[in-house]
């Protein structure tokens, strides 16, 4: 500890203090003290002085321990406060370190106090080390959390600049996909790779040649074959990637339905993850509330009449209903 030591000693006996001083030399050597002995004195040397330790009388006149320790607490919860008192009662002791004071020394006993404000030093000094590294650790996570982020969004750029007539889909699909997770009361975590999931949901159709992609008119099966490799593309692309998430499952299974009538592994019910159920209700709301270069928009109201109308049988019950009452009720809306 290269800085000089600041000791702030709330004492209405300047002998005692005196005392205390003392022995805290003995331990430390040289340290900077200031004595206090008002409630207003002692607050402005916590915001001026700033105190590496405290050391307090448990009564006196004008001001007292608890109080003291309370106000230390707000202040710093990492600055050592110690109880010097002549009291001897077990019970008042036994309240101060309750109420979270570092240490208790009776002034019978003050050769004491030097170790017990070394040992404080050192058990602040361990604390604070583990705050800055935890401190260090949030910052790491959030620009991890930012470059993961950053990154999704440019994978979906990139299919959307291919296919320009689905421009905004992914983002549209991953905006519903996370509010129907939301009203669903998935936990915060599971919402956030559902939205993660949605966002690079279509990313196998960068296999798709893009004159398919912007063809206008119907698609020839043929085409309609093609189209429908994207999941199994996302699939590929997506499991090279290790998420702590069945992110490449969840894009596999986007088309697939209850009934087996989807694509590509014509899976059924409960073979479907849930968030695969999600996004393809999100899929097939925006993709038909949407312009598409073979045919007009056909409206949101069209939209959840074909997920009403098929709920139970191609869409999952409640993933309709959390998708009908957002709309119905939240008055939720397609952005852009
Ligand atoms: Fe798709």
């Amino acid at each position: 500890m290269s800085e000089t030591i600041k000791i702030l000693i709330v004492e209405d006996a300047p002998a005692d203090a005196e005392i205390c001083e003392r022995e805290v030399r003995k331990a430390l050597g040289s340290c900077r003290f200031q004595l206090v002995e008002t409630r207003q004195q002692y607050l402005s040397a916590l915001s001026e002085f700033q105190p590496d330790v405290i050391l307090s009388d448990y009564s006196m006149p004008g001001f007292d321990g608890m109080s003291a320790l309370k106000l230390a607490l707000e202040y710093s919860p990492e600055t050592p406060f110690i109880i010097v008192t002549g009291s001897v009662s077990e019970d008042v002791a036994a309240g101060c370190m309750k109420a979270g004071a570092w240490d208790y020394i009776i002034k019978e006993h003050i050769k004491r106090l030097g170790p017990a404000v070394v040992n404080a030093m050192e058990k602040r000094q361990t604390l604070l080390t583990k705050r800055k590294a935890e401190e260090e650790r949030e910052v790491a996570y959030k620009a991890l959390d930012k470059a993961l982020n950053d990154s999704i969004t440019a994978m979906s750029k990139i299919v959307e600049m291919r296919d320009p007539y689905t421009s905004g889909h992914q983002t549209r699909v991953a905006d519903l996909s996370a509010a129907i997770a939301g009203e669903l009361k998935l936990p915060v975590e599971h919402v956030k790779y559902i939205r993660i999931a949605a966002l690079i949901h279509d990313i196998g159709k960068i296999y798709i040649p893009s004159d398919i992609l912007s063809k206008p008119g119907k698609l020839r099966d043929m085409e309609m074959q093609l189209i429908r490799i994207h999941a199994q593309g996302s699939y590929d692309i997506l499991i090279n990637i290790e998420f702590p998430w069945p992110i490449a499952k969840i894009a596999w299974q986007h088309h697939e339905r209850l009934d087996g009538s989807g694509y590509p592994n014509g899976l059924t019910g409960d073979h479907i993850l849930l968030e695969a159920k999600i996004i393809a209700v999100a899929d097939v709301v925006e993709a038909m509330s949407s312009y598409r270069p073979y045919r007009p928009a056909l409206g949101i109201e069209k939209a959840l009449e074909e997920i009403s109308q098929n709920r139970g049988i191609l869409y999952d019950p409640a993933v309709v209903d959390a998708c009908l009452k957002l709309f119905s009720t939240n008055g939720y809306k397609l952005e852009g």
